[in-house]
């Protein structure tokens, strides 16, 4: 009798993705109790094909102006707020991974998408959650072309990449790369292993073949896709479509961005007919009180290439706990920890003893510290209990020395909120025009926090 062939296996973290020659009870990389799984080793996956860059065997060192550069091929997504993300459109034979909650709005966006597509290039939606019938169902409710796209219901990763390199469609969407499984390996369809080899022969697939494909990929609950970034790594955009719930509108964020820049932002508004872009979304962030209400003050931020108006709201109150409270939604624990004993030893003003919350309007988070100046504003109106002036905007960067520190694009800023209605801008000295004036506009320059806080009330 033949010598059976001994089958590999590995241990592969269902957390992490790390993989093991080794079972164990504790994963070394991410220090996870009993999270490896025994999983057959493919003889794809043991043999790595090299996706075949200019098909070159033997790589030799090469002085790099001698190399003339790719030039990327970008096809239209038909969602300019998708292509802006994109930065400028689809990149051929680019893997995207759109990552979300569940019910966000994923599936949606991209069957709008594909439709717009499928009339200019062979396009395949290849769903594993639906049903032909849900997706055209879906397609006819919101009134898209359906002449051109094609779709398959499919979840084993062999026969989707068998129908693709015969139907050899030029875009490929797989939703979800969770359900999606390999008869090489054992594990169960959405365990890291399965998802990270599905993933990778679609990745293979798309190189080789300049397909471009984006991969639906669902949030867990610790907020990674698929036990967290075992996909970001191998996919060359990761994308992130976001909205807090309550809300109709849609955020489509750039996580990582091979073609492109990141923290460009899409903005879309989940209506009845489907996604609608927002194209201007500068004032969807404010609360829409007209009367100045104390605790509540806005900001001019920047999301990717363009300003947006959004409303911080804090509440200070009396606190019953020893160790008051700091909480934020939208921004950083730690930054509002630090701007309040900025304001205690700067600004005199302490507020030890008491709970301070912090949210920023529409589930937008605000990640640059143009927001700090604002921050404190909006704490101290709310300890005071003033608002302050009505259409009063701010922005600045609060130093640990109490300096108001400038922030980048400042008059860019001033103008989207002249454009809007503001009368007064509470700004860095360095960001103010000299005139003290922006148009219509009262522009209130500061250097010290002492300043700005008394000019505010
Ligand atoms: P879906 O695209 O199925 O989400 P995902 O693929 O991210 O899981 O979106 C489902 C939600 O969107 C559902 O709760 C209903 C809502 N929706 C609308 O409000 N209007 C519409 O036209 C569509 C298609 C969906
Ligand atoms: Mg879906």
């Amino acid at each position: 009798m033949a010598l059976m062939k001994k089958t590999k296996s590995a241990y592969v973290c269902n957390d992490c993705g790390a993989s093991y020659g080794q079972w164990q009870g504790q994963c070394g990389d991410c220090g996870q109790w009993n999270t490896l799984t025994e999983v057959a080793v493919a003889a794809a996956a043991a043999k790595p094909a090299r996706a075949g860059y200019a098909g070159q065997t033997e790589a030799k060192i090469t002085a790099l102006k001698n190399v003339s550069g790719e030039s990327q091929v970008r096809i239209a997504t038909g969602l300019n707020e998708l292509d802006r993300v994109l930065g400028g459109g689809l990149v051929e034979g680019s893997v995207v991974l759109i990552g979300g909650d569940p019910g966000i709005g994923k599936s949606t966006l991209l069957l709008q998408s594909m439709a717009s597509m499928a009339a200019h290039q062979p396009a395949l939606y290849i769903s594993g959650e639906e049903s032909l019938g849900q997706i055209a169902g879906r397609a006819q409710r919101l009134d898209l072309n359906r002449d051109a796209l094609m779709a398959l219901a499919e979840t084993s990763i062999e026969k989707i990449i068998a129908h693709c390199q015969t139907a050899k469609p030029r875009i490929i969407v797989a939703d979800s790369i969770q359900t999606l499984w390999s008869e090489a390996l054992s594990a169960a369809p959405g365990s890291v292993s399965q998802v990270r080899e599905c993933a990778a022969r679609l990745v293979r697939f798309a190189k080789e073949t300049g397909t471009s494909v984006f991969l639906v990929g669902h949030v867990t609950k610790e907020g990674g896709i698929a036990g967290p970034r075992v996909l970001e790594h191998m996919v060359d955009a990761v994308l992130y479509f976001e909205g807090e719930s309550g809300s109709r509108f849609r955020l489509l964020r750039a996580f990582k961005n091979r073609f492109g820049a990141v923290n460009e932002l899409g903005v879309f508004a989940m209506a009845d007919k489907g996604l609608k872009e927002v194209a201007n979304p500068s004032a969807i962030f404010l609360s829409g009180h007209s009367q100045a209400a104390p605790g509540s003050v806005v900001l001019v931020t920047r999301e990717g290439t363009r300003p947006l108006l959004v409303e911080v709201q804090a509440l200070v109150d009396q606190s019953p706990m020893p160790n008051p409270r700091r909480v934020t939604l939208g921004l950083e624990q730690n930054r509002l920890a630090m701007l309040l004993a900025v304001m205690h030893r700067h600004g005199g003003i302490g507020v030890y003893d008491q709970d301070v919350f912090v949210n920023v309007v529409g589930g937008i988070r605000v990640q640059e510290t143009a927001a700090d100046l604002p921050v404190l504003l909006a704490v101290l109106s709310s300890l005071k209990d003033r608002p302050l002036a009505e259409k009063t905007v701010a922005f600045g960067e609060v130093g640990l020395s109490g300096e108001i520190r400038p922030v980048p694009n400042g008059e860019e800023r001033l103008k989207e909120a002249a454009m809007h209605g503001f009368k007064r801008a509470i700004v860095p000295k360095a960001n103010a025009p000299k005139r003290g004036q922006f148009g219509d506009m009262e522009v209130i320059a500061v250097e010290r926090l002492m300043d700005a806080l008394q000019a505010a009330f």
